[in-house]
């Protein structure tokens, strides 16, 4: 079978620890292109893995007519470049958030359907082992139904983590639209859809900016959610936990509890009402400095050799984004909001 043409589309730090080493160890793929608009990136990877360095997608695009790309970009760009790779007939994996409107996330679905192809969301959380451990456990039974949760996404923000430091994108609203919500909301909200299998019926919210300075974002952010199905939670999301990082879910059941990251060693516990206590020790969850293989790349690549749509779908990033948009319209209302009317 000839190799899957792959096109990185943003060459920080994402690229760098996650998408591009996951290609370049992915038996079906060559890396075909690098692109960045600080082409010197682009080109320390193409020196290192083969393909050609563009500082413009548009003419990567037209010169290369890569199978596939990924898009690495700050998040204002990811609905334009997404949906001029799928224009371009390549199969799209775009990071988290997907997009930055409803709209635009929508657009993205329709660019990806009519060009037929596949349009896949980097939300790896879903991936990550404790995640998968609970969501068999959730899916079992034995828990009964999930009564309330708290979910939560802090650390110190992302000046260690972007390619450009404290002078990143991540702190200018043109490009960014969201802070912390963008980086960590969405990854929670997409995770408590998924584990629970339901969707955010009402949220309310406070969102703010209460530490970072010269940003126009949203550094913090508490939300109170309540499902469909009845259950209701909450949802942090923080780039101003200093100490104490929290990447930790815990969902009360009717059963029992379910704790997942509250321990370094026993990702995922169980502890039922007759006080029987399970440990599972499934490996750690990625922090920004222990990077893990997320397997989004796989579930890529599979999807693409399969012709199978991905699970992480454009829809299921739309759904997830929605929560973390209401949460926005929350703040500036003073009002609970009804996610899906
Ligand atoms: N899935 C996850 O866990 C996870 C973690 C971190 C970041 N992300 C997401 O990945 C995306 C990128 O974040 P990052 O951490 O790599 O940021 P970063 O600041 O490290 O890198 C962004 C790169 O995009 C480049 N860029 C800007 N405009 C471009 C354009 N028009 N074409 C090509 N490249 C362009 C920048 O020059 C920079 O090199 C964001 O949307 C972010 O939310 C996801």
């Amino acid at each position: 079978m000839s190799k899957i043409r792959i096109a990185v589309i943003g060459c920080g730090s994402i690229a760098k620890y996650r998408h591009i080493p996951e290609y370049a160890e992915h038996p079906n793929v060559e890396i075909v292109a690098f692109v960045d608009p600080i082409i010197e990136r682009a080109e320390q990877f193409a020196e290192q893995h083969g393909g050609k360095a563009f500082a413009d997608y548009k003419v990567m695009l037209a010169e290369v007519k890569p199978d596939a790309v990924s898009v690495c970009t700050p998040n204002a760009l990811h609905a334009s470049l997404s949906i001029d790779a799928a224009a371009a007939g390549a199969h799209v994996l775009v990071e988290k958030p997907m997009a930055v409107t409803d709209a635009e996330a929508e657009a993205m679905i329709k660019a990806a359907s009519d060009n037929n192809v596949h349009l896949m969301v980097a939300h790896n959380q879903r991936l990550m082992p404790p995640h998968v451990k609970a969501k068999e456990i959730l899916d079992s039974g034995v828990l009964g139904k999930v009564l309330t949760f708290r979910t939560a996404f802090g650390h110190p923000g992302p000046e260690s983590w972007s390619a450009d430091g404290a002078g990143s994108w991540f702190f200018r609203k043109e490009e960014a639209i969201m802070g912390a919500m963008g980086d960590l909301g969405v990854h929670k909200s997409d995770l408590i859809r998924w584990l629970l299998n339901d969707e955010v019926a009402e949220i309310g919210a406070f969102v703010g900016t209460l530490h970072k300075e010269n940003t126009e974002v949203d550094d913090n952010a508490s939300c109170i959610l309540r499902m469909e199905s009845g259950a209701i939670g909450t949802l942090v999301a923080s780039w101003t936990y200093y100490r104490g990082e929290d990447n930790s879910t815990i969902l009360w059941c009717e059963n029992g509890v379910l704790k997942i990251g509250t321990h370094p060693d026993d990702q995922v516990i169980v502890e039922l009402r007759d006080g029987t206590i399970e440990k599972h020790k499934v490996g750690a969850i990625s922090t920004n400095e222990k990077q893990l293989t997320s397997g989004i790349v796989d579930a890529f690549i599979e999807s693409i050799v399969t012709n199978t749509k991905p699970s992480i779908c454009g829809e299921e990033g739309r759904a997830s984004l929605k929560v973390i948009l209401c949460a926005f319209e929350s703040q500036e209302t003073g009002k609970f909001i009804r996610v899906n009317e």
